[in-house]
């Protein structure tokens, strides 16, 4: 892709790079000599074989930081170990979630608080407690993964949709109030990708794929290459938005 400014050394912050969409972020970020420290509660030896090799081929530093986004402690911790490492934060890229189905009245409120905690409060939370390594840079980029399910009001999403919306939500006032600092922040919103997180659905997905443009998944290069785009310099001119990757789905 590159589109990235060579000028100094990148460094990013990523949720959720154990598997799907944030282990294609993660190795698009490496691809373009970007560091990483992978806020990430797994990370098993295959794993590490994995982020070992991606950091000899491309020359590029990749810690993992501890950290579970349903702990407010964690998510302390953890950016606290980032911020003591005292390097330059340019990117954030919130990417980790959970996905949650019940309808409304079977939603309790223990799991409603537990998908917008993930979901919702880890990513405000991060960007609460890095924001101010990016402001003493000079200004940075967030990107927040939310969904399509944030702007659709489909029987079973209700926690899941909501905690999306709430991001797209704050994801767009972010970007004003952080905008006088320079740091640009937008979001992408996938539609059904192939990953994990699908798995036990696949009667839903079937029907929500059948009402939609492009009649398939998406692969999540599909999902990260976009990601991509928005932190680099191609992307200089957009600011509060949530990209929608969804195949077409219209209403
Ligand atoms: N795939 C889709 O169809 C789709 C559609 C719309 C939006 N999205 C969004 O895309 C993002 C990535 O999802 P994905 O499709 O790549 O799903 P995935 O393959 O299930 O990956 C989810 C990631 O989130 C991490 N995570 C979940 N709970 C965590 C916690 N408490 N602490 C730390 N990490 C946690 C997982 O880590 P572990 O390995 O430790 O579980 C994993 O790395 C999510 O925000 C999701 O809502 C996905």
């Amino acid at each position: 892709m590159s589109g990235f400014c060579m000028d100094k050394v990148k460094n990013a912050v990523l949720t959720g790079a154990s598997k799907g969409i944030g282990k294609k972020i993660l190795e698009k970020l490496a691809l373009e000599k970007i560091n990483v420290w992978c806020l990430c509660r797994t990370w098993s030896e295959e794993f590490s074989e994995y982020i070992e090799k991606l950091e000899k081929e491309n020359g590029v530093w990749i810690k993992h930081v501890f950290c579970d986004l349903s702990s407010e402690n964690s998510i302390r911790t953890a950016a606290s170990t980032v911020l003591l490492d005292k390097n330059a934060i340019d990117y954030l890229i919130n990417c980790a979630g959970i996905n949650y189905r019940n309808s409304f009245l079977m939603t309790s409120a223990e799991d409603m608080k537990n998908v917008f905690q993930v979901n919702y409060y880890s990513p405000i939370r991060l960007i609460q407690l890095l924001a101010k390594n990016m402001i003493r840079n000079g200004g940075g980029k967030i990107i927040n993964i939310s969904s399509a399910s944030g702007f659709e009001h489909n029987i079973g999403t209700f926690a899941y949709g909501a905690s999306k919306n709430a991001l797209n939500w704050a994801t767009e006032t972010m970007s004003r109030e952080l905008a006088p600092f320079g740091i640009v922040v937008n979001g992408v919103a996938p539609g059904i990708t192939d990953t994990d997180i699908n798995k036990g659905n696949e009667v839903e997905i079937e029907k929500v794929i059948s009402n939609m443009n492009i009649h398939r998944k998406a692969n999540p290069d599909e999902i990260a290459d976009i990601v991509m785009f928005l932190l680099s310099d191609k992307a200089s001119y957009i600011s509060g938005h949530i990209i929608r990757v969804d195949g077409g789905r219209v209403k």
